[in-house]
């Protein structure tokens, strides 16, 4: 079996580039080498890397017995641990994301609108005026308190409180290149006591894995029946053969929606907030639709608006926050592209390649909204959550929680990028950010951001 080419460069040169500065690597890649290529790390199978639709499609629509992906996600699993979602495959993941889905998706989705429109609103009006500050520690908060109320139902208490705590300092662990290699150098993963940066993550992790156990041993010993938090819907779930899930796997999928759910999320209303300000044409003709809102919209309609729609979509495209598909690991032999590869070969959309095409998006470095109002992308052409089997279980969640904050926080607070120093991606563990959090400066707290606002949490 001959796979695709590969970069000249040395397997561990090709991974360090690959963490330091990723967009830079795949583009370079690409040039080098064409579309496939073969990714080679050491300690990682060879890595097939595809940014044409075509396959790209194949690959997704695939029978499912052809393709592995968990067994290729073992970076994540110290995190979350080895019954997380994206650590299964056949019919155990099947079985879990029939059970994970629904709750972020349709009427169950909308019940959180307007907790997503407060929760946005109490975060940015602790602001102060005219003090410059990174907007993306502000976006962190928002998406851990968004996920944490979805998934436990509340958003208070002491025990809340320490997990939001030791959550963000558990994923700030991962927040430069450097301290992200620790996920892929297996040999950094040594406790060398609490000083060490493995020992310092074992240790964190410790703390929170108490915290959730704490609240699993709570609700065993007094169910509430009326609940109807994703932990609830968790417990009460049984599996065909009438068993329900162990502490240890309630505690992995957690992990898998706490971790999931917020860092994508955060960073991806960064830039958001980013090309806003950054160029006055599309924050004009936003606010311009968003004029006519109200304090008390209806969440849904808001998510409907075009431009707004429009803006996210943009923002997802250009630095996509997962700039790969999780790993398609070949089963049984099959054809893409003219290539055969033989089991054991992992394939993988790269998000950010495909959509960085020419052909797709012309003039793919610029910020243009108007792309997605003229024409409609096919789920091969546009993947900011991935597809197929695999696709982001929270992708709707997501783009509803993205333009439900954006639109909050823009009728209300009136903000300007407090620099012109460009922002780039850069790495944050397995997904990407901008650097320096975006600094912003908040001008003016606008006439309705007096409007108390209804307080469900
Ligand atoms: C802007 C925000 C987000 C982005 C860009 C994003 C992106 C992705 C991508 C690219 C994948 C891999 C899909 C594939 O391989 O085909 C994925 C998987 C996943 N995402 Fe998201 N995601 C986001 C938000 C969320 C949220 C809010 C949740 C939780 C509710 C979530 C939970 C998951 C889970 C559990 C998987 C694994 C699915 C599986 O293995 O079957 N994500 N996401």
């Amino acid at each position: 079996m001959k796979l695709p080419n590969s970069p000249k460069a040395l397997p561990l040169i090709q991974l360090i580039q690959g963490i330091a500065r990723p967009f830079e690597y795949l583009e370079a890649s690409a040039k080098e080498c064409g579309d496939p290529f073969t990714m080679r790390s050491p300690g990682f199978p060879s890595t097939v890397v595809f940014s044409n639709p075509q396959a790209i499609q194949e690959i997704f629509t695939a029978d499912l017995n052809q393709f592995d992906s968990g067994k290729g996600n073992k970076i994540l699993q110290p995190l979350l641990g080895e019954n997380s979602l994206i650590q299964l495959d056949g019919r155990s993941h099947q079985r879990q994301r029939k059970l994970l889905t629904p709750p972020f998706h349709g009427e169950r989705m909308r019940t959180y609108g307007q907790i997503i429109c407060d929760i946005a609103f109490q975060v940015m009006n602790e602001w102060t005026i005219g003090n410059p500050r990174p907007i993306h520690p502000s976006t962190q908060e928002i998406s851990l308190r968004v996920i944490l109320r979805a998934v436990f139902g509340i958003d208070q208490g002491e025990r809340l409180d320490q997990l939001r705590q030791q959550l963000s300092t558990l994923l700030d662990s991962f927040n430069s290149p450097l301290s992200s290699s620790l996920l892929y150098f297996s040999f950094l993963q040594k406790d060398l006591g609490s000083w060490s940066p493995w020992g310092r993550f074992l240790r964190r992790r410790q703390q929170i894995d108490e915290l959730l156990y704490a609240e699993i041993r709570e609700r065993r010993e007094q169910p509430d029946s009326s609940r109807n938090d994703i932990l609830s819907l968790m417990m009460s779930a049984r599996y065909e053969d009438g068993q329900s899930m162990t502490d240890i796997e309630l505690r992995d999928e957690l992990m898998t929606l706490l971790f999931g759910g917020h860092e994508t999320t955060a960073s991806s209303l960064a830039w958001a907030f980013y090309w806003i300000h950054h160029l006055p044409e599309v924050r004009d003709k936003l606010l311009q639709e968003l004029e006519p809102l109200g304090w008390d919209s209806d969440p849904s309609e808001i998510a409907k608006l075009p431009y707004l729609t429009a803006v996210v979509c943009e923002t997802l495209r250009i630095y996509p926050t997962v700039f790969f598909s999780l790993p398609r690991i070949v089963k049984s032999p099959i054809e893409v592209m003219g290539y055969q590869f033989e089991p054991g070969v992992m394939l993988s959309a790269c998000i950010y390649l495909t959509h960085h095409r020419e052909d797709l998006y012309p003039e793919p470095k610029r910020f243009k909204p108007e792309r997605f109002l003229e024409r409609q992308f096919s789920p091969y052409e546009y993947l900011p959550f991935g597809g197929g089997n695999r696709r982001c279980i929270g992708y709707a969640f997501a783009l509803f929680e993205m333009k439900l904050v954006l639109a909050t926080v823009l009728s209300r607070f009136q903000f300007a990028l407090a620099d012109n120093r460009p922002v780039k991606p850069v790495r944050r563990g397995i997904t990407t950010t901008p650097s320096g959090g975006v600094p912003m400066v908040m001008i003016d707290k606008l006439q309705r951001a007096s409007t108390p606002v209804p307080t469900l949490i």
